[in-house]
């Protein structure tokens, strides 16, 4: 063997096998950005540097899916809870049949807020007396479980981070001494979410909680003009379920979540097929490939 040739069969060799290593590369990469798709987003900070709580939903990540009797009891929440101040504006009454909601209840629903089962979700309460009442207009809810950083935890977290009972109690013993110790603030910031690093503005807090103004773990900035709309047994179920704060925060965010993007489902199950057919169609043209530079090499 000369020289020339050693070196060209040596040239030739490296192309293949960089050439074969090209093709692992990109079908690995095909693999990780499919596979990325499936993980369920990661935990979100608030502003202010509160981390929100992650919660499990059912219709999270690529195969998740919606509980029709979760969605029942979610919109029943959102009509006799949060319409009182709320629209949900891109959706018509009449969608809640999608899930499983009788005729008679849709109606029912409907003439509560002033309004026919062809109707908008729109609240019962004039943006103008909202305003008035609450000096903000309340957000349509329509997308919010979209438009907030945190998503679905966030609004979870906004429903269940009011001060509670005990919340208070703590704020009066710690105002009672005049003064915040440093024993207590961390105490204070542990229980309720504050930022340690603004040890001066804890007084603050706390005396607007004692005060009686709407705290909130999780709002950016914990006061707003939200009154607590949820507390153990405020909606009575007509499925039976226990009525729980908690749970009716879960099923009313589940319900948001789907009026967010109503055809949700269809979308994962079209990407679903969409992926499939991608991979076999890869796996075809590799086959394909081989054979047509088989006969070249
Ligand atoms: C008594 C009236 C009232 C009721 C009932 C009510 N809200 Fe609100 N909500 C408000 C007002 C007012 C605001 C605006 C607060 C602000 O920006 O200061 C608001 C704001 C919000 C926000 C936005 C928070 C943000 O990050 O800006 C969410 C989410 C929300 N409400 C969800 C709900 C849900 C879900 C329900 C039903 C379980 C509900 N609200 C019931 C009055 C109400």
């Amino acid at each position: 063997m000369n020289v020339l040739t050693a070196q060209t069969t040596g040239r030739a060799t490296v192309q293949t096998v960089g050439r074969r290593l090209g093709h692992w590369v990109s079908m690995l990469l095909l693999l990780v950005a499919s596979l990325a798709t499936l993980l369920p987003a990661t935990g979100a900070m608030a502003s202010g540097g509160v981390a929100i709580p992650k919660q499990n939903w059912s219709f999270a990540g690529m195969f998740g899916t919606f509980d029709n009797a979760a969605l029942k009891r979610g919109a029943q929440v959102a009509v006799q809870s949060c319409m009182t101040c709320h629209s949900i504006k891109y959706i018509k009454f009449d969608q809640l049949r999608q899930f499983g909601v009788s005729e008679q209840e849709v109606k029912t629903w409907a003439e509560s807020q002033g309004r026919t089962k062809k109707d908008a979700m729109l609240s019962g309460m004039e943006a103008a007396a909202a305003k008035e009442a609450f000096g903000v207009v309340p957000p349509d809810l329509s997308l919010i479980t979209k438009a907030r950083k945190g998503y679905e935890d966030y609004v979870f977290g906004i429903l269940t981070g009011y001060a509670s009972a005990a919340d208070v109690a703590l704020a009066q013993r710690v105002m009672a001494d005049g003064k915040v110790s440093g024993e207590e603030a961390k105490e204070v910031a542990s229980q309720l979410q504050l930022d340690l690093r603004h040890p001066d503005k804890m007084g603050e807090v706390l005396k607007r909680i004692v005060a009686g103004e709407n705290f909130n773990r999780y709002f950016p900035g914990h006061f707003f003009a939200m009154p607590a709309p949820l507390s153990d047994g405020a909606v009575v179920y007509s499925d039976g379920t226990e009525n729980s704060r908690n749970q009716l925060a879960r099923d009313v965010v589940t319900f948001l979540a789907w009026a967010a993007e109503p055809t949700q489902m269809e979308r994962k199950s079209l990407g679903i097929k969409v992926l499939l057919y991608l991979f076999v169609l890869t796996i075809m043209l590799y086959a394909v490939k081989r054979r047509i530079w088989a006969k070249v090499h």
